[in-house]
């Protein structure tokens, strides 16, 4: 490694909790839904904190949440390096906002989704050493148990894809940070950054996800969480 590279080894990681969290039916903004008495970007931070390396942290919020000392932060430690920004209208604006904000210097750019809240630093540092290893960009993921199909707008099956090659992808998604802005310059919304990278040709490697990185989206997804926070596995790996 040349010594340039050397000084901008550094993981940068962008947490993205601006979503509204319609189907969670809450009346807070998703992320600063309460899990075992903490906002869910609470439980994302304490991940990204224990993970090795990272220099640099962007939280996005929605606008009306932007001051951390607001009542909705209470059980949130943000991390010293953390910067606070508003999203946007979809997940790829709030991403490409917390791009912006993050300074230069980084090797690795991690985006996380904060209502993956219980993934385990495990993945992280899964994702941070296969980009490091030289793919572009990285996505945990884990098999699909269910056979997928592919309907068309009337519900009529147009495809049923072979169920061994498929993969449910996951956050943290990590990627060079030169791949990951011009990703985002071409102006596309995707439901994953990974999209936006695969659209540009570049090479997208999943490696071994975690069923913990489940995005909590419904009422039942919370109660999952609430149940494996009490008797299951931490972020960290450990058993409370
Ligand atoms: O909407 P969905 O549940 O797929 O969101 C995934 C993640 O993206 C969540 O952590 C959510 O807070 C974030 N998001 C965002 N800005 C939006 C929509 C979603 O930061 N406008």
């Amino acid at each position: 490694m040349t010594d340039a590279h050397a000084a901008s080894r550094g993981v940068g990681v962008v947490v993205v909790a601006a979503g509204s969290g319609s189907r969670l039916g809450a009346d807070v903004p998703k992320a600063f839904v309460r899990l075992a008495g903490r906002p869910l970007v609470a439980h994302a931070l304490e991940a990204v904190a224990g993970t090795g390396g990272v220099a640099s942290v962007v939280v996005v919020v929605p606008v009306e949440l932007l001051d951390p000392s607001g009542p909705h932060w209470s059980g949130v430690s943000l991390p010293p390096s953390a910067t606070v920004v508003a999203g946007g209208a979809d997940r790829t604006a709030s991403v490409a906002a917390g791009l912006a904000a993050l300074g230069p210097g980084c090797d690795v750019v991690l985006v996380h989704d904060a209502a993956r809240c219980l993934t385990p630093v495990a993945v992280f540092e899964r994702v941070v050493a296969a980009v490091r290893a030289g793919a572009d960009g990285v996505v945990p993921g884990v098999a699909v148990v269910d056979t997928v199909k592919v309907v068309d707008t009337d519900g009529f099956v147009t495809a049923t894809p072979e169920r061994e090659s498929l993969r449910a992808v996951q956050t943290p998604q990590g990627f060079r940070p030169e791949v990951l802005r011009a990703a985002h310059a071409g102006g596309v919304v995707a439901t994953d950054d990974a999209g936006l990278v695969e659209a540009l040709g570049h090479r997208v490697l999943v490696v071994e996800g975690d069923p913990l990185a489940l995005k909590v989206t419904t009422p039942a997804d919370l109660a999952l969480a609430e149940r494996l926070l009490a008797g299951g596995p931490t972020p960290s790996g450990g058993h409370l």
